[in-house]
């Protein structure tokens, strides 16, 4: 079917394409990209996730950890063949870079911009303000007196650490709840305003990197007043001339919740562009807990899925950036925080853990192929 040798992109693309449409050919599709012998595997040296998304003026990236990225060398060329932005998972997180309230480590975020700048491959930042992942001195350190300058020298200093390198930040992360703003120690401590000072200190630190506003289950069906308030969150951001310029979708897609409806998507997705903002993918992935135990069933529900979402939301020409939270099964958080009931290992990424292409690098390729130029 295929030879690595001779497959052209092109070739490799419309035969992806004409499989990953169907059901039933995806279960093909899945036979042939699984087979660790099949020609298939030439396909993701032929199909670059991320040369398909630039055609289309979106940038396609994958998060990435240090560890994985310095020790495994094919996961690392397989991560540089297919990603024009990363994510580091962890590394740019106050738990990380926050050892003690006086230091500062920046060894690892370091090491992945500069692997990164040498593979001309662009960084996205996570996270500036969030309410995880923090260091474990900061509850008994942080109180209404200091909470404020240790907001502001943080983004200052990590901002500023990393001015000009970076392509953009998640400024705040998963800052809103159903039920309005998410009680977080920095709301607690500095008050509902932290958030347009976290953006405004981005802003003073680094003009030019893009400054996202981040946030989680925005896409679920049932979700309507999450994206009310959030999108009454932006308009009122923009009102007070709070420098957002973009919404982070994170996309973390559960069928288990219900799915998405594609029309009222749609509908955000229109308003969210219509305050100017851009929208961003920050963290695609999709649980695989479908009670099917056979890998060719899951994959091919995955892939539709994605597919289904991908091909949604990128027909709004206000979606630039598309990141996977992970490329490969073989690294991804959703090992340990969602396995499977049966023990079988998870399958939520476009590459398996043998760095072989799925089902779901067959729908994502096709989605960017099919979405209007920006
Ligand atoms: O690096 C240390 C290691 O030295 C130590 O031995 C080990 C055991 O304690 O922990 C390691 O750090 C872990 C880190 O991931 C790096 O692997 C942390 O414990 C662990 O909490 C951390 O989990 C990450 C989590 O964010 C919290 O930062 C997940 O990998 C990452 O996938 C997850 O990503 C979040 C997004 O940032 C925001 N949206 C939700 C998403 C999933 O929770």
């Amino acid at each position: 079917m295929f030879s690595p040798k001779t497959i052209s992109r092109r070739h490799a693309l419309k035969q992806l394409t004409a499989l990953a449409g169907a059901p039933l050919a995806a279960n093909l599709l899945a036979q042939a990209l699984a087979d660790n012998n099949s020609p298939a595997n030439g396909l993701s040296n032929s199909v670059s996730l991320g040369d398909e998304a630039s055609r289309k003026g979106i940038l396609y990236g994958s998060a990435v950890g240090k560890a994985s990225l310095s020790l495994d060398q094919p996961y690392a060329e397989l991560i540089a063949r297919q990603c024009k932005i990363v994510v580091p998972e962890s590394e740019m997180k106050w738990k990380t870079l926050r050892p003690t309230p006086d230091r500062y480590v920046f060894d690892a975020g370091d090491w992945i911009v500069r692997w990164a700048e040498s593979h001309g491959i662009v960084v996205h930042g996570t996270a500036l303000v969030w309410h995880e992942a923090l260091p474990a001195w900061f509850e008994g350190y942080a109180n209404k007196n200091n909470a404020r300058e240790l907001m502001v020298n943080h983004i200052k200093t990590v901002v500023g650490h990393y001015v000009g390198k970076m392509h953009s930040w998640d400024v705040v992360n998963e800052g809103l709840l159903e039920t309005g703003l998410r009680d977080t120690p920095f709301l607690r401590l500095i008050g509902p305003e932290y958030m347009d000072l976290a953006f405004q200190t981005t802003a003073e630190a680094d003009p030019k990197a893009i400054r996202v506003y981040n946030d989680m289950y925005v896409e679920e069906s049932n979700n309507d007043v999450k994206r009310r308030l959030l999108l009454k969150l932006l308009e009122d951001m923009l009102s007070r001339k709070v420098p957002v310029q973009a919404l982070g979708i994170q996309g973390h897609l559960r069928s288990d919740m219900g799915g998405f409806d594609a029309k009222k998507l749609r509908a955000f997705l229109r308003q969210v562009a219509g305050l100017g903002l851009q929208i961003f993918i920050t963290e695609l992935d999709m649980r695989d807990q479908s009670p099917a135990n056979d890998v060719g069933t899951r994959d091919a529900a995955i892939a539709r899925y994605c597919e289904d979402f991908l091909s949604t939301v990128l027909e709004e020409k206000a979606v630039t950036v598309v990141i996977s939270w992970g490329l490969t099964d073989r690294y991804t958080w959703l090992s340990g925080k969602a396995p499977r009931s049966d023990g079988q290992p998870v399958r939520p990424l476009p590459f398996d853990q043998n760095l072989a292409p799925k089902p779901v690098f067959a729908a994502m390729a096709k989605a960017f192929d099919d979405a209007p130029n920006r």
